[in-house]
């Protein structure tokens, strides 16, 4: 093992961007991936977690891989709370399928490997605790394990280095007029991570957004010749052409969201413009229900939580790391055949 690799510890709802995301903290040499964790979020839990499950095998992984929460922690309590004025409710469907950004089933081949039998957030707390090092935690789906384990015990925050999360947008929203996925799953959740001390990093639509990749890219990632690369290839390719299809997005081209977040892990300047600033989750149940505030008069005042905000990235420094990682994958050859691939 190598000492200089930083220990993170994945939360994930696989997801299309998620799958991409789990093979990038894999390949990267920067990175000690201690074990992945599954939530609701993109998907129902089943699904999220066999689609996990479906990524670690192609990745032939023994990374250990912990099923965690299917439901967000209590915002389904209350009758009425998931009024969303923006959002259009139709199903786009193209040969009798229905065209989905995060199809249900990862066109991978089904897991052969299962899940631990322990409960994800029983895991974190234990592995959180009895850490001889810092770990840094990166959420990508719903914050409902983490939150939960920072209830269960808010001492394990003294044992995390960093939490680098994907949710909340300032100016870009993808779930209501002011929220973005991860934390509309989950309000409650968000609101407690940001909260619990910790430094976090808050890798946002805005910044997501700001690093999107289109069909050049597609191709690009298809020359780099391995199988890690092609699968990356066909996610964005298909995240494109469903965006555009049911009409989230005219332009062609998407955002490889939850890449950005592991990145930042192993490079911080792929982060451009981050500010450190006060912030907090909206958890009133209207219509701003799990929207991302951030302070423009409190800047620099709540240092009991060291909130850090990015707004943008470096979207060639992004794709020149995603390349670069992919490289590592196993080659393919001629007949269809893999090679060990070496970069
Ligand atoms: C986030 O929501 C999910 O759809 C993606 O996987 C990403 O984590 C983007 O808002
Ligand atoms: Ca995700």
């Amino acid at each position: 093992m190598n000492l200089a690799m930083r220990k993170i510890i994945l939360d994930v709802d696989t997801g299309s961007d998620d799958a991409v995301a789990i093979m990038t903290a894999i390949l990267s040499r920067e990175l000690e991936l201690l074990g992945v964790t599954t939530v609701h979020g993109n998907l129902p839990l089943p699904y999220t977690t066999d689609n996990t499950l479906r990524v670690m095998d192609f990745m032939k992984s023994q990374i250990p891989v912990y099923k965690g929460c299917p439901y967000p922690l209590v915002q389904d309590l209350t009758p009425g709370r998931r009024v969303n004025g923006d959002e259009v409710k139709h199903d786009t469907v193209i040969d009798g399928k229905v065209v989905a950004v995060h199809e249900r089933e990862l066109p991978l081949p089904p897991a052969v490997s299962g899940v631990q039998e322990e409960h994800a957030v029983p895991w974190l707390w234990r592995t959180l605790k009895y850490a001889e090092e810092k770990i840094t935690l990166i959420p990508v789906g719903a914050m409902t394990n983490i939150a939960t384990v920072l209830r269960m015990d808010p001492a394990v925050a003294a044992h995390i280095d960093e939490i680098i999360c994907m949710g909340g947008g300032i100016n870009v929203h993808n779930r209501s007029y002011r929220s973005e996925t991860n934390f509309y799953n989950d309000p409650e959740a968000a609101k407690i991570m940001l909260n619990c001390g910790v430094k976090v990093t808050v890798v946002t639509l805005d910044a997501t957004h700001s690093s999107w990749f289109g069909y050049e890219e597609v191709d690009e990632l298809r020359r780099i010749g391995t199988k890690e690369a092609e699968f990356a290839a066909q996610m964005l390719y298909h995240r494109i052409y469903a965006a555009n299809l049911i009409g989230a997005r005219a332009e062609k081209k998407s955002a490889l969201h939850d890449v950005l977040a592991v990145c930042a892990a192993i490079d911080p300047s792929v982060l451009t413009d981050v500010r450190h600033e006060s912030c907090d989750v909206d958890i009133g149940g209207h219509i701003a229900d799990g929207s991302l505030m951030v302070s423009s008069r409190y800047r620099y005042s709540r240092p009991e939580n060291p909130t850090y905000i990015a707004y943008q990235a470096d979207r060639d420094k992004l794709f020149a790391m995603l390349c670069r990682y992919l490289a590592r994958g196993e080659k393919i050859t001629g007949e269809g055949k893999t090679l060990g691939g070496e970069n």
